[in-house]
């Protein structure tokens, strides 16, 4: 550590940071601009002026930029000195000469960081009386608006969408005071981590645009720690609600997993919480269709069901949280009660699960990845099903360069200095896909090889690192050759890691994978291992260790039975020609927020809440339970909506009507009957938990509207909701204090300290900047890795490759995942469904690029354009999972592909 004195201050810092982090980090205010915790620094914007001495008996020192300044020992600053505040004020007076002063029209205003530096540096009169720099805006597809007019030239855009997140279509043209941050021309911006720029941003040039069409300003929402669902990373977000509508999802920091960043499907993949054909209500099916009963009948109805006499079935599901999947198991009895996932897809979760729980080599965090230093990608479209780990893999590429800069004594948040030292040099990165990856750019080699071949490069890499981990007999020269090339590069990583992943279909790969990491432990403890799973509760299902999908079906086919549907469009696990017989005589309680295929074969459909409004958990692809909050209370606005968290569904039913259990006694009972959960109840304080006396705000303090956020419905605002689950309260009442080292981080529902509006504001909530929250980062996990196991390596099986055509699957960053593309932005940027050839194999069979392919499998046909490449291997036929009139598919299975009419 190093000692630093702030205006006759001493504080304790680490030496490896810049003056502006070590202030900040110890809660000492300083205006920045072009600074930002995860780009470092650039001096570019002059914001961050302090007065730098030379030593005690220096009176008059010198102005420094503290972001450029490292925060050696002795060091000596003043930020309150006169000249450096006058500096300070200077640069905003110099910046809002062209900033158009905007403020109420601009959807920035109220969590804006130009507004809270220009309040901080005390500039609150405008001296430039001419006419303002002006600029057009660019149309930039459905998910940011432009207006570059706010622009303040703080670099930090093209900064963070080129250098960290590898995009390529926006850039900076023109020179002094007119340089414009776009792209070539309007169009839609590219990267699939574009949301980011909203925050980014330290104005409003660039702003949600999902978030314009029903906008509230940052204090009038009400928020709640949340997690995103849509994938197995469980990124932790903040929802904005107002009127009962999610409005905007802003980024919740944690410090191992998200850090400042999520992807685009997370950010704008929320509009199926608002779409207005969900179920509000419980529908019974009758003659005419669908008709509304009162919660009562419903129950009634579902108990009648029940009671019938006929089997039972419970089908849980991988997208429900932890407290709605246990709520079933012990409605319907554990022997009744099954997964929701195919039996394809248990065998592969449950394989993974099997290499975290047992082997040596824990999953990596988000943040470990960032710092991986080489890496074998085996099998896994990570953009598409895993987002923020591709995003983390671009910073273990450019991890080199600042090993360079190491090396070179140049510390690590000289972000210019780093990227001209290491000029193009990336760690190396090898990919091992079937199709190519929108981050094959960061790639030192790629291979397109099918799932089969894929396995067998793994099982030779291992075989290379450790002789005992066997090679499959198969494999030819070449792919051998590669793999020790691959071996070699991973040996001499200091921290190697491999990524795979049940994404393309194969347990093989998953195994492979294993193995190499295995391998790797025995010569290096540091190696990392990161195993993608299918949807946001694939590990939590699969600890329950319930029968898969078609077996528990194929129980009760062809008898007369009641089956109860846990969120889970069954249509979307298993083809409809195979789910008809199985269902035949079913009679079904379905459980869900959305109209699907499933809910359209129900009796009775129970109306779930979705994340916004339900309090549950999930298990994330590492292992780690976390707690999401419910954001608002449906009913408050509508008397007649009737949805409830599917826990509390199910708990009614059980109870006969009768509402037993809050969240905190299902937790203890959830732990006491399965004790591979044990510690799920700490992902989170219970509902007792208080501060100061008190219950926790999920809205700010000065909310304005809270009492007329229901004026729209009648003008007597009843009581706000009282929640029996959480330590939350639904509205501004409640403990408010930011930055308190006792307070939980679980129960932080957005960023806000004094003086610090925008998003800038977890500075306040970490224990260093860029950091770990204070209070340690969310979630409990729920098995860790036995660090001294060594388990037996995994034997390639034989693989019995016909000559016909295997289907692979193919993933979609937008549109292949269930719920957000049930989001219209979503689907706007989502492609149509198409079929992927080999370019020979298209030729052999008469198919050319975009002529329609019939593909055909079991006997049901598809129709698709063909979309031919050279690089696709022979013999497998990529299709989309999810996409709209893609049926689901085994990976690997036969099919015949056919020129299309
Ligand atoms: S658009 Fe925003 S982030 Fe980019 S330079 Fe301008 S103010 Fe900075
Ligand atoms: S990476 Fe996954 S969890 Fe994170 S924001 Fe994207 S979809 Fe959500
Ligand atoms: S934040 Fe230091 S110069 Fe911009």
């Amino acid at each position: 550590m190093a000692t630093i004195h702030v205006d006759g201050n001493q504080f304790e810092v680490d030496p490896a940071d810049n003056l502006l982090q070590a202030c900040l980090s110890r809660g000492l205010d300083i205006p920045y601009f072009c600074w930002h915790p995860a780009l470092g620094s650039v001096g570019a914007c002059r914001q961050c002026a302090v007065k730098l001495y030379r030593d005690e008996n220096d009176k008059v020192g010198r102005m420094v930029m503290a972001c450029m300044t490292p925060a050696t020992d002795n060091t000596r600053i003043s930020i309150a000195d006169p000249e450096a505040q006058e500096f300070r004020e200077g640069i905003i007076a110099l910046l809002m000469t062209n900033h158009p002063h905007d403020c109420p029209v601009c959807e920035e205003g109220g969590h804006c960081h130009l507004q809270d530096m220009t309040v901080m540096t005390g500039h609150y009169r405008r001296q430039y009386h001419f006419t303002k720099r002006t600029h057009l805006n660019q149309e930039l597809g459905p998910f940011i608006a432009h207006e570059m007019n706010r622009c303040i030239a703080c670099y930090r855009c093209v900064r963070y969408y080129n250098d960290y997140a590898g995009g390529t279509d926006l850039g900076v043209f023109g020179s002094a005071a007119h340089v414009y941050f776009g792209r070539e021309q309007s169009g839609t911006l590219q990267s699939e981590f574009s949301g980011n720029l909203t925050e980014v941003c330290p104005t409003g040039v660039f702003t949600d645009k999902t978030h314009s069409q029903h906008y509230a300003r940052k204090w009038d929402m009400q928020f709640a720690p949340s997690i995103c669902a849509g994938c197995a990373v469980a990124c932790n977000i903040s929802p904005g609600e107002r009127y009962g509508e999610v409005r905007r999802i802003e980024n919740r920091y944690h410090g191992e997993i998200n850090g400042y960043f999520l992807c685009d499907r997370g950010r704008f993949g929320y509009g199926y919480v608002n779409r207005r054909d969900r179920p509000r209500m419980p529908l019974i099916k009758q003659d005419s269709g669908f008709a509304p009963v009162a919660t009562a009948a419903a129950l009634a109805h579902v108990a009648r069901l029940l009671a019938s006499g006929k089997p039972i079935l419970g089908i849980g599901s991988p997208r429900a949280s932890l407290e709605a999947n246990y709520m079933l198991r012990a409605l319907v009895g554990a022997g009744a009660f099954c997964s929701g996932m195919t039996r394809h897809d248990a065998e592969l979760t449950g394989t993974v699960l099997q290499i975290l729980h047992e082997g040596p080599v824990a999953a990596a965090t988000v943040r470990e990845i960032d710092a991986a230093d080489a890496v074998l990608v085996l099998g896994e479209d990570v953009l598409a099903t895993v987002p923020r780990v591709a995003l983390a893999l671009r910073q273990a590429a450019r991890g080199k360069s600042f090993d360079m800069t190491r090396e070179k004594k140049v510390p690590d948040w000289q972000a210019e200095s780093a990227a001209d030292i290491a000029q193009r040099e990336l760690n190396p990165i090898y990919i091992a896909t079937p199709a190519a990856t929108g981050i094959d750019d960061i790639a030192r080699q790629t291979l397109r090889i099918a799932p089969d071949a894929i396995a067998s490069l793994g099982f030779a890499v291992a075989n290379a690192l450790d002789p005992a981990a066997v090679a499959s007999s198969d494999i030819d020269e070449d792919l051998t050759l590669i793999a020790r090339h691959i071996a070699a590069a991973l040996r001499a990583a200091k921290r190697p890691l491999i990524v795979s992943g049940t994404g393309v279909g194969s347990s093989a790969v998953i195994q492979a994978a294993a193995n190499i990491a295995w391998a790797l432990h025995k010569l290096n403890p540091a190696v990392l291992l990161s195993l993608a799973v299918p949807e946001a509760n694939s590990l939590g299902v699969a600890l329950f260790a319930a029968p898969a999908l078609e077996e528990s079906l194929e129980r009760v086919a062809g008898r007369e039975s009641v089956v109860v549907v846990l969120e889970n469009d069954l249509e979307r696990r298993l083809p409809r020609a195979v789910l008809e017989p199985l269902l035949a005589h079913a009679r079904l309680v379905v459980l869900d927020h959305q109209m699907t295929g499933t809910t359209n074969r129900a009796e009775v459909i129970l109306p779930a809440a979705t994340f916004a409004e339900a309090t549950g958990t999930l298990v994330n692809m590492e292992g780690r339970a976390q707690r999401y909050f419910q954001n608002f209370d449906p009913a408050y606005y509508d008397r007649s909506i009737a949805t409830l968290e599917s826990w509390r569904w199910l708990g009614r039913v059980r109870g006969g009507g009768i509402e037993a259990e809050n969240l905190d006694d299902v937790l203890a009972d959830f732990e006491t009957d399965l004790p591979q959960f044990k510690g799920v109840a700490h992902a989170a304080p219970g509902a007792r938990f208080r501060m100061h006396g008190i219950g926790l705000a999920r809205a700010p303090h000065r909310q304005s509207g809270r009492t007329a956020a229901r004026a729209i419905v009648f003008v007597h605002e009843p009581r706000s909701t009282k929640d029996p689950d959480t330590a939350l309260t639904f509205s501004m009442e409640g403990y408010n204090g930011a930055g308190a080292e006792d307070r939980p981080p679980e129960l932080l529902p957005f960023a806000w300290a004094p003086g610090w509006n925008s998003p800038q504001a977890w500075n306040k909530f970490q224990t260093e900047v860029g950091g770990a929250l204070k209070g340690g980062d969310p979630g409990v996990f729920l098995f860790e890795a036995k660090k001294q196991a060594m388990p037996r390596y995994f034997s390639p099986t034989a693989v019995q490759r016909g000559d016909g055509l295997r289907l692979v699957p193919l993933y979609e960053h937008f549109g292949s995942e269930e719920l957000s593309g049930l989001a219209e932005p979503i689907r706007a940027r989502g492609p149509a469904s198409y079929v992927v050839l080999n370019r020979g194999d298209a030729q052999r069979l008469g198919i050319r690029d975009k002529d329609t392919a019939r593909v055909t499998i079991d006997g049901v046909a598809l129709d698709l354009p063909a979309s031919t490449r050279d690089d696709f291997p022979h013999g497998a036929v990529g299709l989309p999972v999810g996409l709209p009139g893609i049926e689901p598919f085994v990976a690997g299975a036969p099919c015949s592909v056919a020129k299309g009419g």
